[in-house]
């Protein structure tokens, strides 16, 4: 019996695995009902007296310890199992990397610049924080003009001497002047960029948007020149060319015009976006008024212009049916990534 107890108690310590079936073998030699173990038990009974205090000891131990070893090993198997369920198969090829969207201003600005570079048009950019002369003065906005209310400014600083005025840009012909300021005609220049104006916030407006301005200079420049640029830039950006040139006033810009686009009205959105007209306003222009270009220091007598404007958000909202203009500013990742597969 002790030989029997010591060589048990042998193989169980040295037994090990980590395979479900082997353990359950192991279980059942020696924890069964009909175990080794089991059977050492139903043996004691032919003990001697004087041996089965002794014994008894041992059998317990013996069955302790095979009790902790069958323990030991299940829980180490449970681990095992559950350490493959958090790293899944590691066979599995992995998750496609996301390709991200790209904002649809950002969209809509690289397409205008696009086209404009390719007639020659270089982009300039320019301060959001910026000085009266610059947004308004040099613009033929001079004090008291009552254009000036026309975009509601915010100001940083507002002092008796305008030209002491620092305010948030309201528009992007800011940047033109200062294109002039370091550069001689033949100049063309696209300006993109964000704008400021004190407006309340609804669908269709912001107090904050983004605008694409353009600048022409050369000698001999007319007004066809400009109606032929604007209707190349329909053209490639809507893929339509008729326009309608309708007299407006800009301060800077003499004659000025709004430019609408005819967008037809062969749907339901058409009627709607055009209020059932075909016709949509797109962007404001005009030739370059000579007192812009003196204050610049470019010789209105050998040369003209022109310049327009238009709004990036506006354009937007038209090509992608997006309704309401403060979806741009919300970051939600639903609204973006629906502009994953345009470049
Ligand atoms: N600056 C004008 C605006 O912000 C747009 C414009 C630019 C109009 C150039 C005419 C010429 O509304």
């Amino acid at each position: 019996m002790l030989e029997l107890i010591t060589q048990y108690q042998t193989e169980i310590n040295s037994f090990q695995s980590g395979n479900a079936d082997e353990i359950e073998q192991f279980r059942i030699k020696f924890l069964g009902t009909k175990g080794l173990i089991k059977s050492l038990f139903d043996d004691f009974k032919n003990v001697p007296n004087e041996q089965k205090k002794e014994v008894g000891q041992l059998l317990n131990q013996l069955k302790n310890t095979a009790n902790d070893k069958l323990k030991s090993l299940q829980d180490a198997l449970e681990n095992q199992q559950a350490d493959q369920g958090k790293f899944g198969d590691l066979t599995r090829p992995g998750y496609p990397i996301e390709i991200g969207a790209r904002h649809p201003i950002s969209i809509v600005r690289n397409k205008i610049i696009e086209i404009f570079n390719r007639i020659g048009y270089v982009v300039s950019e320019g301060p959001e924080i910026e000085d009266d002369w610059h947004n308004f003065t040099a613009l033929n906005l001079p004090e008291y003009h009552p254009a000036r209310d026309m975009q509601d400014t915010f100001f940083i600083e507002k002092s008796d001497d305008v030209k002491k005025d620092m305010l948030l840009r309201t528009h992007t012909s800011s940047v033109q002047v200062r294109y002039m300021d370091t550069h001689q005609p033949p100049i063309r220049t696209i300006s993109p960029g964000r704008v400021y104006r004190n407006e309340d916030i609804s669908a269709r407006s912001h107090c904050l948007f983004h605008q694409v301005e353009g600048l022409y200079i050369d000698t001999n420049v007319s007004f066809a020149d400009l109606k032929q640029t604007l209707m190349y830039f329909t053209k490639e950006m809507f893929g339509k060319s008729k326009i309608r040139l309708r007299p407006s006033y800009f301060p800077f810009t003499e004659p000025s015009a709004e430019v609408d686009i005819y967008w037809g009205l062969e749907t339901e959105v058409d009627y709607r976006i055009t209020k059932g007209t075909g016709w949509l306003e797109i962007m404001g222009c005009g030739m370059v008024d000579p007192n812009v270009l003196k204050n610049a220091n470019i010789d209105p007598e050998k040369y003209s212009g022109f310049a327009f404007g238009m709004g990036i958000e506006r354009i937007a909202m038209l090509l992608y049916q997006i309704p309401d203009i403060r979806m741009f500013y919300e970051n939600d990742v639903n609204f973006l990534k629906q502009f994953k597969s345009v470049i």
